[in-house]
């Protein structure tokens, strides 16, 4: 293969990626440089840990296309009477770090997209403060409909869309999940112990370690706080980097 081939076969390559979702290619830098400047031998093998990297991170995307064709138009509970959107959640398929909130509020609902209101902004500032970017980690909530008026989701509500968290982190697979306000916690968790009681302790959620912490919107009222969330969010961030 010549350097036109080459470059034309990873354009190819970014293309299919990027329809898959994929905003990179799930090989090195350095090695699509090195191809880029062909000097990599025509018929050098690709490393199997490559393959498995992309085989893997392939699956992952399709398997949450899977898992959101399935949920389709819901109408498993009475939330989705009053939805504009299903919010399945967003972010990077293979992200070890993993939020999972309560539900859609009104930007939510009306843009189909977690966190992106006031709250889902200081959601943003606390990802970027713990060294990663927004599209780095998973966002998702417990139920993915908007309860009206923003009123806590009911326990039925909870137990038909439960299944499908459970199974978007099953998928991804995280190092460690952060639970944010007292409803995902308690949902989680099976348990009514208050959110301050459970904040900054290890859970696991179906074996990946969980940290609840406080609710963005929580520390838009009472900023602080905030210092609270932070001890947590070091806690999680250890936690990555023992498995990493
Ligand atoms: N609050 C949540 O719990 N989830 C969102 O997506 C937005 C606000």
């Amino acid at each position: 293969m010549n350097h036109r081939e080459t470059a034309q076969a990873l354009k190819k390559a970014m293309e299919f990626y990027g329809g898959l979702g994929f905003r990179y290619l799930p090989i090195s830098e350095k090695k699509v440089s090195e191809l880029l400047m062909n000097t990599v031998a025509d018929d050098a093998p690709v490393d199997s840990g490559t393959d498995e990297t992309i085989v893997s991170a392939a699956d992952k995307d399709r398997a949450l296309q899977e898992l959101r064709e399935e949920i389709g138009d819901c109408q498993r509970c009475k939330l989705c009477r009053g939805r504009t959107n299903i919010v399945f959640g967003e972010g990077s398929s293979h992200a070890r770090l993993m939020f999972i909130g309560e539900g859609p509020g009104r930007d939510e609902d009306l843009q189909a997209r977690p966190f992106v209101g006031e709250a889902g902004k200081l959601l943003t500032r606390l990802i970027e403060k713990m060294g990663m970017k927004r599209e780095e980690v998973y966002i998702a909530n417990i139920v993915k409909c908007r309860p009206p008026n923003n009123r806590d989701p009911e326990e039925d509500e909870i137990s038909s869309c439960r299944p499908f968290v459970e199974r978007q982190a099953q998928i991804i697979s995280p190092d460690v999940i952060m639970s944010l306000g007292r409803v995902s916690a308690q949902s989680i968790l099976g348990m009514k112990m208050p959110i301050g009681k459970l904040r900054g302790n290890f859970f696991s959620f179906n074996d990946i370690p969980l940290m609840p912490t406080y609710h963005p919107a929580y520390l838009l009222r009472n900023p602080k706080d905030k210092w609270l969330v932070w001890a947590d969010a070091q806690k999680a961030l250890s936690k990555l980097k023992n498995r990493g």
